[in-house]
């Protein structure tokens, strides 16, 4: 039988140089959508990136490049493989353990104060820019754990989301190896997590209740404002690839999806030192969060 020699179109290497004018518009662009922003001294990674995209289509020029991501009719997947391309998704379980305990001890008893009034006890926690899941699969440990404890009587859910649809989706499977692990101690794997060989470890059903992943962009405004009724948001280690104007952007709607006397958690390296001043910044041990004050316990402030 004779065998048939695909036709492949010849192998190309891309023109990546960072100093073509054309990525900077691609950076222009990658702003725009995402917010990330890539400064001169960054371009090169910008520039790497892209090259990955190019050489799956077979491009060779930057600038033909640009005309797939904006004139061609699959301009909004080819945008998306780029911006999954883009986003840097370094994350682990139980990286920020300060923040838990200062849910333990003072926040999430002040909260459960004051919602207990009401008759709904129900909580809500959003997780933006949770990469591949390992930040909301450790607050679903954490609820967990509280669940008869502190958490007695109460029910909660986790949104976690992000813009990656790679990272979305091995967060929906929930598959971690000991690099995602190493801080998450035996007796949390053996409850919530099962064997799935490869010296892999998966989040069993009661891990993954109460979480619902989405893609949500946070520079898109439609969705933004329609996230409401929130009381605990963690964007941690997400605006510091944002420049100033759009991590306020982003922190306003946030300072609106939450409710009064709510938090919102960042990165140990980040801070809303003049980005905001809506929220009021609270220190805690090993740990800062920026709170919503209650219309009464902002002294009818104006905000
Ligand atoms: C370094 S990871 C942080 C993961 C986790 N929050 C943590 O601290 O371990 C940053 C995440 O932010 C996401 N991200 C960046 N820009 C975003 C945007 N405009 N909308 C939503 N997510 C975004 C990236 O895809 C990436 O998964």
């Amino acid at each position: 039988m004779p065998i048939e020699i695909a036709r492949a179109k010849p192998l190309v290497t891309p023109d990546s140089n960072p100093g073509d004018p054309a990525f900077l518009k691609i950076r222009d662009l990658i702003y725009r959508i995402s917010g990330i922003y890539h400064s001169e001294e960054k371009l090169y990674l910008l520039s790497s990136r892209c090259a990955r995209r190019m050489a799956a289509l077979r491009v060779t020029s930057p600038a033909e490049y640009f005309e797939h991501l904006t004139m061609r009719g699959n301009r909004d997947v080819e945008l998306r493989l780029l911006l999954n391309e883009i986003t840097i998704g370094e994350t682990y379980m139980f990286r920020h353990p300060c923040q838990l305990d200062a849910l333990r001890n003072v926040i999430l008893p002040q909260i459960l104060q004051v919602k207990g009034l009401i008759s709904l006890k129900r909580l809500r926690f959003w997780c933006a820019g949770c990469s591949t899941g390992e930040e909301p699969h450790t607050l679903a440990m954490f609820l967990l754990e509280e669940k008869d404890k502190l958490l007695a009587g109460w029910t909660f859910d986790i949104l976690a989301t992000d813009l990656n649809d790679n990272s979305l989706e091995a967060a929906r499977a929930g598959i971690y190896g000991e690099y995602a692990l190493r801080s998450t101690s035996d007796a949390m794997r053996r409850k919530y997590f099962k064997d799935v060989g490869d010296k892999k470890l998966q989040a069993n059903d009661l891990l993954k209740a109460p979480i619902h992943f989405d893609r949500i962009n946070l520079r898109d405004d439609s969705k933004m404002l329609f996230q409401k009724g929130i009381d605990i948001i963690f964007c941690c280690n997400v605006l510091i690839y944002f420049d100033l104007a759009s991590k306020r952007r982003v922190v306003q709607h946030f300072y609106s999806n939450l409710l009064p006397g709510g938090y919102l958690f960042m990165g140990s390296a980040e801070s809303l030192f003049q980005v905001d001043d809506s929220f009021r910044l609270v220190h805690f041990p090993g740990t800062t969060a920026y709170w919503k004050a209650t219309p009464a316990q902002a002294g009818g402030g104006k905000k």
